[in-house]
């Protein structure tokens, strides 16, 4: 898409997901989204009803158009946040959709009293590691064999300076 088509197009709504409303096409676009290690609508449903997870969904003309979902969980006194996933449909990427999910998804840590965020990225996957070095976040370790397939991760963290 041409850089003025994109400063014509509507902008996308955050908003937070549900269970009942998005769980399907949460599968629908996971599938889309990832070849490998899709995750299950069993594991989905669970993320999608958890406590302690933040599960946001764009929203693009009443067509959700991605997804993100965040763990917040208390450990030794303090708040430990992850990004757990971030799917972005293919026919929407590049127009800044996944850096809306995830600064909205970050705001919502930080006023919870999180310090940092931390991601697992495939070391591969290019897309994913120049978003998160966009958005802050460096390399802080690489994990061996972390996927199901024997790849390794990244650890990936941001330090909000609080
Ligand atoms: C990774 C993903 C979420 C990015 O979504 P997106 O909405 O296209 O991201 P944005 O438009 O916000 O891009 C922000 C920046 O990320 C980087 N980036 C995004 N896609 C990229 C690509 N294909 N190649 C290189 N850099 C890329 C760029 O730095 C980009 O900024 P720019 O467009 O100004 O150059 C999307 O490609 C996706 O859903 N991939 C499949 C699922 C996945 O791998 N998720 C991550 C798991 S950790």
């Amino acid at each position: 898409m041409q850089k003025y088509e994109m400063a014509l197009m509507p902008k996308a709504k955050i908003v937070e997901a549900s269970e009942h409303e998005d769980l399907d096409t949460f599968y629908e676009i996971e599938k889309e989204c990832f070849t490998i290690d899709a995750y299950s609508k069993r594991l989905l449903r669970f993320l999608l009803t958890s406590q302690s997870t933040i599960c946001l969904k764009a929203v693009l003309q009443g067509q959700i158009i991605g997804f993100t979902i965040g763990d917040l969980r208390r450990f030794s006194g303090s708040w430990k946040s992850e990004v757990v996933t971030i799917d972005v449909l293919p026919r929407f990427r590049r127009m800044g959709i996944a850096t809306l999910l995830l600064e909205t998804l970050e705001k919502k840590f930080q006023t919870q009293g999180c310090s940092n965020t931390t991601i697992h990225v495939r070391v591969g996957n290019k897309a994913a590691i120049n978003l998160f070095h966009k958005l802050g976040y460096q390399e802080k370790k690489k994990v061996s064999d972390y996927y199901a397939d024997e790849i390794d991760a990244f650890l990936m963290e941001i330090n909000y300076g609080v």
